[in-house]
């Protein structure tokens, strides 16, 4: 957006100025800017100068975590529709956001472990294990585990009420089994469902919107396990074999979440083409 001074002439000769149309909206007031901008508080005193990355860093994260939870359920519901070709350009936007954010862990590691030290201790017990839409993500995809929601310390009820609906709502998964039982596929069994996947892959010009939607969920998988790869190795380099803020035991813990799959039915399928 521009300043209006002298572009609306230049533009067109109206004596509306560019941006200020009404008066009504602004580029700061339509971004909620003053608010958006004044959530970024330090804890440590006097102020650590590398805590505004560590701060931002998550509230960025934070904000991809919101949008790819939009566009995960509508993909969902898209499935659950019919209409592949949505459900597929929605995952595929995903996956895009998926890869911002690993790459931004590189960010991060601009940050010495001297330097984090310097806060660290004033965050405990306060830690991304109680990212309520990280939690909500994962269930969404397809790893719905009711034991996070008892281990979480201090919930709003209202966060409280977002992950209990996200695991009684229809996953990614069974929004896809979806698919295959509307193609003429019986989904009764695993052995159905594997034996609908190699259907699918075996005849790919018939089958094409489906076998690229589950490349498409595939592909999202991946991308969340690059994602908790990354970030365990990060936390390696910053804090070796601390426990974690959130009290686990730190990398150990994220070390044996490596293995997490939201589709191994998918994963499976590789070893029988
Ligand atoms: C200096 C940077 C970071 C360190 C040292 C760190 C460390 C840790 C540790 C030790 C855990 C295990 C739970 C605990 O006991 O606290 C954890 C979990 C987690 N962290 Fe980080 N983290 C960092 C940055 C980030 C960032 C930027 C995000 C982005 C949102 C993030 C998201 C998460 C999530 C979602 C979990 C839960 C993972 C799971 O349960 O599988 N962390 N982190």
């Amino acid at each position: 957006m521009g300043t209006g001074d002298g572009v609306a002439g230049q533009w067109g000769g109206t004596d509306v100025h560019f941006g200020e149309d009404g008066g009504r909206l602004t580029y700061g007031s339509y971004l909620r800017l003053p608010q958006l901008l004044d959530q970024q508080h330090l804890e440590s005193d006097p102020p650590a100068h590398d805590e505004l990355l560590f701060i931002t860093i998550h509230q960025v994260y934070e904000l991809w975590f919101k949008q790819v939870l939009h566009e995960l359920t509508a993909s969902r519901d898209a499935m659950l529709a019919g209409e592949l070709w949505l459900a597929e350009h929605l995952l595929r936007r995903v996956h895009t956001i998926e890869r911002v954010q690993t790459q931004q862990v590189d960010i991060l590691e601009t940050m010495t472990p001297q330097d984090f030290g310097e806060f660290r201790h004033r965050l405990s017990p306060a830690s991304g294990f109680q990212s309520v839409q990280f939690r909500e993500i994962e269930f969404l995809s397809g790893a719905k585990d009711p034991s996070f929601v008892r281990r979480f310390r201090g919930l709003t009820s209202i966060e409280q009420e977002r992950l209990r609906q996200r695991l009684e709502e229809p996953t990614l998964w069974d929004a896809y089994l979806e698919v295959l039982r509307k193609a003429g596929f019986d989904t009764d069994t695993e052995d159905a469902i594997r034996h609908a996947l190699r259907k699918v892959a075996g005849d790919r010009s018939q089958y094409a919107a489906i076998w690229e939607l589950a490349e498409a969920l595939l592909q999202h998988d991946e991308l969340a396990a690059a994602w908790r790869a990354r970030h365990v190795v990060m936390v390696e380099r910053m804090i070796g074999t601390k426990p974690g803020t959130g009290g686990s035991s730190g990398a150990n813990y994220l070390r044996s979440r490596l293995d997490l799959r939201y589709y191994p039915l998918l994963w499976n399928l590789r070893t029988a083409l």
